[in-house]
């Protein structure tokens, strides 16, 4: 059995959140990608968690670096934009990773347009944050903490 801490994240992504700068500050508080980030790695290291941060807008990318996971990460953070709401080819690859993952929303999708509501990845998540910015994230990491410690 391996001693090594389960504490490793990786938190990902997906099409148009490197924009997030350029987005509506309404729903996405106005924050850039990489300060969001820094905002999430400072709270991952006080929950005694290790980030690891990956976007892209090429879905074909995100369904491969999901491939790449196995014994690089003990939990996931995605928020994989617009493609939370119709891509079954993240959600197989989501699948077939098997960690604990939780889905983040910066805005509050079910208070928006009626296709933001369906998440094609809901089912595979140990739950789901939306609306509540970057303070999400956090929510996020302690959800994904409690899992790892049950395990
Ligand atoms: C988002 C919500 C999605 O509906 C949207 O397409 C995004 C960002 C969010 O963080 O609120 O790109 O995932």
């Amino acid at each position: 059995m391996s001693s090594q801490a389960r504490n490793r994240i990786e938190v990902m992504h997906g099409v148009n959140l490197d924009q997030l700068v350029r987005r509506d500050p309404d729903h996405y508080g106005g924050m850039s990608l990489s300060e969001l980030e820094r905002r999430i790695s400072d709270d991952a290291a006080a929950l005694g968690l290790v980030t690891r941060f990956f976007q892209t807008n090429h879905e074909g990318d995100f369904v491969e670096h999901l491939h790449r996971l196995e014994g690089m990460a003990d939990g996931l953070v995605l928020n994989p934009g617009s493609w939370t709401h119709y891509s079954y080819a993240i959600r197989d690859a989501l699948e077939l990773v098997g960690l604990p993952t939780v889905e983040v929303h910066l805005s509050n999708v079910d208070g928006r347009e009626d296709w933001r509501r369906q998440s094609v990845i809901a089912e595979l998540c140990i739950g789901r944050v939306q609306g509540k910015g970057a303070d999400g994230y956090r929510d996020a990491l302690m959800q994904l903490k409690e899992a790892l410690r049950g395990q």
